[in-house]
């Protein structure tokens, strides 16, 4: 039932993919390497400037400019996401908790420290979010279930709301839980049915996989209907620090995100 989406072919990608490559390389083995040539050598070389917005070109090839998100709802908004989120992101990638064979071959190579560089690149950048665009035909009531479930949660099904831990505002909590307002339909919707059928993970012990283990199909659609209708708040940063509320119960403790169970959350 959940739509799959086929990935465009971007011809340009692979001649930013061999940019990439090389002076992600030379950077992970060296990060102070000097990248001028010395003035003294007399062979020309072709100049490009080497910062990090050069270098994650390949990236921004399907990820949109800065990485703002592709046109379809298929390739994910990077900007200003938590650096630790995104980082963890390239790991399920490279270690096969997250599965998107095009970009995990480029990031292979690149050494951790260079992952957790460009995620901090990612996460600085400040971009305006796009309006929401989610029109999919779903009833006033099945919304307000949605928002219901978003908000409060469901204690007969020791479910907490997403607010808990991913922020009253929804716009994820620092350093490693994601926001949830400013995705497209599609993408919320292909995210909750790979972790339904075991192709997306986190790491260990998953709580979104547990989350989503107790809500039936059709309110997840309501979840991701709803959370696609909402306007971004006027601060769209994640928030510092998990709001305050009740321990999470155990069985939802985040592998991926320890600040959502620690005791130095849940301050105000
Ligand atoms: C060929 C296209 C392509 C390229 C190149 C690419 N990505 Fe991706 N990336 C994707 C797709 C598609 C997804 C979402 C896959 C899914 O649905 O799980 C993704 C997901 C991600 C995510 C997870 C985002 C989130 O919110 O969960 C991160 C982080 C990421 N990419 C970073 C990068 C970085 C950094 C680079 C460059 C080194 C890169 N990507 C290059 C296509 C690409
Ligand atoms: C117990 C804490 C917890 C609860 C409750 C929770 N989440 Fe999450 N969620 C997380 C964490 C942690 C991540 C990051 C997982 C990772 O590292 O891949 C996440 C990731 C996600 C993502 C992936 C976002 C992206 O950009 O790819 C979606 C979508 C999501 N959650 C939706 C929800 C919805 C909808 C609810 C409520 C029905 C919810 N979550 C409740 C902790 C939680």
């Amino acid at each position: 039932m959940w739509k799959l989406l086929k990935p465009l072919k971007l011809p340009k990608v692979w001649m930013a993919l061999s940019i990439l490559a090389c002076c992600a390389a030379a950077t992970a083995q060296n990060p102070t390497a000097p990248t001028a040539s010395p003035a003294a050598s007399s062979t020309p070389r072709v100049r490009f400037e080497d910062n990090m917005a050069e270098r994650t070109k390949a990236c921004t090839a399907c990820h949109g400019d800065q990485g703002r998100a592709g046109p379809d709802g298929y390739y994910p908004r990077l900007a200003g996401k938590p650096a630790g989120y995104l980082h963890n992101q390239l790991r399920n990638f490279a270690q096969g908790r997250r599965h998107y064979e095009l970009m995990t071959r480029l990031i292979d190579p690149l050494s951790d420290a260079y992952l957790g560089e460009m995620a901090r690149y990612f996460s600085t950048l400040e971009l305006p979010y796009p309006k929401p665009s989610a029109s999919n035909t779903i009833s006033a009531e099945r919304l307000a279930k949605g928002q219901q479930l978003v908000t409060q949660g469901d204690a007969s099904r020791g479910l907490p709301a997403c607010t808990q831990c991913h922020g009253v505002r929804l716009t994820g909590v620092q350093h490693h839980v994601p926001g949830l307002l400013g995705l497209p339909l599609d993408y919320l919707n292909a995210q909750l049915g790979a972790w339904q059928t075991g192709q997306r993970k986190a790491h260990a012990p998953d709580c979104m996989a547990e989350v989503v283990k107790r809500i039936p199909s059709e309110d997840l659609i309501a979840v991701s209907s709803w959370l696609a209708r909402q306007a971004l708040p006027a601060d769209t940063h994640p928030a510092p620090r998990p709001p305050a509320g009740p321990p999470l119960p155990a069985a939802l403790r985040c592998g991926s995100a320890p600040e959502l169970s620690s005791t130095a959350g849940g301050q105000p």
